[in-house]
């Protein structure tokens, strides 16, 4: 029996890109899956392309919307009658340059992209604490992890999720409570599409990187293996530049830093 074999699992930001992609991965592997996103006909559309569609729920869901996340909560436990992993996918990316992004701005990226992670945990801890186990998947970025311009509000999102859920692994592993954090580099979805851009509008372009970046069902498969292995935090995508970025910002901060400047999307 494969290791997502009637496991249930929640995943965010399920209607496009990575998180539609995880979606066929799990259910393709056994799992019963709650989906959720704002747009309902997009998650009907990823349900009915699942190889399991009788096991998919679709919980359609405004991640910015907090108060409403305790109820989607309760609904998405109740679907399965558990929730064994929780994939927090769903988000938004930022271009525009610091001087350019108003305080609202940065606001909206970290409602999103930080402060609707802490919110749907704090939701779901109970139960995971209850049945003593459970499993936390966090997208992160390699924005995660270092900056580069363009990025501040993004990045800065990232970042906080990394203090938070490595302080929230730290508190609950005596409780057989796993988080798994992941930077992902270029995946080939709508991310810059939809990225907001210093005065509020869509970017509406698919940047150069993100369109020779990993296919999302490749990406997909890398996190299906490195959630079975239980790994802490793991880059997801290519060998390129962002992975080698990555491991040079852990031993050589101040090289990255240098070249930064140089750094921006294309
Ligand atoms: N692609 C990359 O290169 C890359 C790299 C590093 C990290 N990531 C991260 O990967 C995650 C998934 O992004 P993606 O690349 O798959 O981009 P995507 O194709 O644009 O998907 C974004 C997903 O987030 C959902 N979403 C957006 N706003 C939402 C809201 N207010 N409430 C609920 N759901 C919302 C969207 O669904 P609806 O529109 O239906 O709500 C969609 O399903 C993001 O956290 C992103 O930061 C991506």
């Amino acid at each position: 029996m494969g290791f997502f074999q009637n496991k249930t699992i929640w995943i965010t930001g399920a209607s496009s890109g990575i998180g539609e992609a995880l979606a066929y991965k799990f259910s393709a592997g056994g799992a019963n899956l709650v989906l959720s996103s704002r747009r309902t006909a997009e998650l009907e559309r990823v349900r009915s392309g699942c190889a399991n569609p009788e096991r998919v729920k679709v919980l359609p869901l405004d991640l910015v919307d907090t108060a409403s996340l305790q109820d989607r909560t309760a609904a998405a436990i109740a679907a399965f009658g558990a929730i064994d992993i929780m994939v927090h996918n769903g988000g938004i990316s930022q271009r525009s340059l610091a001087i350019d992004t108003g305080l609202e701005i940065h606001r909206q990226v970290m409602e999103l992209d930080y402060f609707s992670y802490v919110a749907l945990t704090n939701h779901l801890l109970p139960h995971f604490v209850q049945k003593r186990s459970g499993h936390f998947v966090v997208m992160s970025s390699v924005m995660g992890k270092l900056g580069t311009p363009m990025r501040s509000s993004y990045a800065a999102a990232k970042h906080a999720l990394h203090g938070y859920f490595d302080c929230l692994r730290a508190e609950t592993a005596a409780q057989n409570i796993q988080v798994t954090v992941l930077t992902p580099g270029y995946i080939r979805t709508n991310i810059s599409l939809n990225a907001i851009t210093g005065d509020g509008s869509k970017l509406g372009v698919v940047g150069e990187n993100i369109g020779h970046g990993l296919a999302p069902e490749k990406a997909a498969e890398q996190i299906l293996r490195v959630i079975e292995a239980g790994k802490f935090e793991t880059y997801i995508g290519k060998f390129g530049m962002e992975k080698i970025g990555l491991w040079m910002s852990r031993f050589f901060p101040g090289f990255v830093m240098r070249r930064a400047p140089r750094l921006a999307p294309k």
